[in-house]
């Protein structure tokens, strides 16, 4: 069976690398429907080698077109305006953004960690595609936690542009030409809350009452419900002047004493998961090797110099493919694969 699916945010950088990503996975595709906002309307997208109108973003754009798979990447407030009409016209929505991610009937979920809560996506025909930094983040912990129960993590995030969309990988881009035009004082910050190029802004996302940042408290509570466990952890999340890799520095601390090797020995073999680990010839991953990529990348495992119950590592990954396009797109897999196997 082939499906018709379409992309909200069609026009984005996250909507944009969703077409890459299905063209290249050989994703069953019967007809592509890209959707975006009036401003984009008869614009087009190159899908294998034919050109598709956008559509403008309707509530009746979904039973009209006969949609069957939605993803949604244009911002919570369109998905919290759009996402429940394209799940009632039939359409199983998966939605990237924050909108409906802990809402307690709403399917969150990273493929290689809980595939098994995609079952529950007919409560409301939405399932939800975690924050960026979260999903690269399970990849890394889901398998340390299955072999060596985790106790603690506390992770400081370097996360590039792309997370604030393509406008802020210009913002960014724009800074930097303004620094060699020896302007970089006259640049305005839009995007993030100061300037971005040269600089690295402990900020994202608002800030919440309890001074963590809304960014930060995702990784937190996404964390918990994606790999149902209650270990403590704590975020510090940071925006760096790279484009599109999110980086991430992991301390992890375990029930039992664990050492670098037994740990690198289970990233080796964990999906979606590349062991990039030799020190000695300055092999370590960095978003010059992840940048369009599919996996996420971990090394710099090494035990803690006090404590044998702790590691501390580093793992970077795509944000928009790993983080955002290539998860939703191996959900979409997935529910394919439970649809026809009748469950
Ligand atoms: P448009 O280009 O028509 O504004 P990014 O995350 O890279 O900033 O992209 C955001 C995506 O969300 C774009 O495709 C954008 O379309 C889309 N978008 C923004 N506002 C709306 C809206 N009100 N309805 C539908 N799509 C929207």
């Amino acid at each position: 069976k082939k499906y018709v699916v379409g992309v909200v945010g069609a026009s984005g950088a996250v909507g944009e690398e969703i077409f890459r990503v299905l063209e290249e996975c050989k994703f069953p595709v019967g007809k592509v429907v890209p959707l975006a906002s009036a401003r984009s309307v008869g614009k087009e997208v190159e899908f294998e080698g034919r050109s598709y109108k956008i559509l403008e973003t309707t509530h009746d754009v979904f039973a009209k077109e006969g949609i069957e798979i939605a993803f949604f990447s244009a911002g919570g407030s369109v998905s919290a305006e759009y996402a429940e009409s394209a799940a009632k016209a039939g359409a199983v929505v998966i939605d990237n953004t924050s909108h409906f991610r802990m809402q307690e009937d709403i399917p969150l979920v990273v493929p290689e960690v809980n595939p098994q809560d995609i079952a529950h996506w007919h409560k409301r025909g939405i399932i939800a595609n975690p924050n960026c930094s979260t999903i690269q983040m399970v990849h890394i912990l889901a398998p340390l936690h299955k072999a060596f129960a985790i106790k603690r993590v506390d992770v400081s995030t370097y996360q590039a542009a792309s997370g604030g969309g393509k406008s802020a990988m210009e913002e960014l881009v724009m800074q930097m030409q303004a620094f060699f035009a020896f302007k970089l004082d006259e640049v305005e910050s839009v995007k993030f809350p100061h300037r971005l190029a040269l600089n690295v802004i402990p900020h994202i996302d608002v800030f919440m009452p309890n001074d963590y940042t809304k960014e930060e408290m995702k990784m937190i509570n996404e964390t918990h419900k994606i790999m149902h466990a209650d270990f403590a952890v704590s975020a510090t999340c940071v925006r760096v002047p790279v484009l599109r890799s999110h980086s991430e520095s992991l301390t992890i601390q375990f029930e039992n004493e664990v050492s670098a090797k037994q740990a690198q020995d289970i990233l080796s073999k964990a999906e979606s998961v590349v062991l990039c680990d030799v020190p000695q010839e300055n092999l370590y991953p960095m978003p010059i090797f992840t940048t369009e990529t599919d996996q996420t990348y971990v090394g710099r495992v090494r035990e803690d110099n006090f404590d044998k119950h702790i590691l501390h590592l580093w793992c970077c990954a795509d944000q928009i493919r790993v983080g955002a396009a290539t998860n939703a797109v191996r959900i979409a897999q997935k529910w394919i694969e439970m649809q026809e196997n009748g469950k």
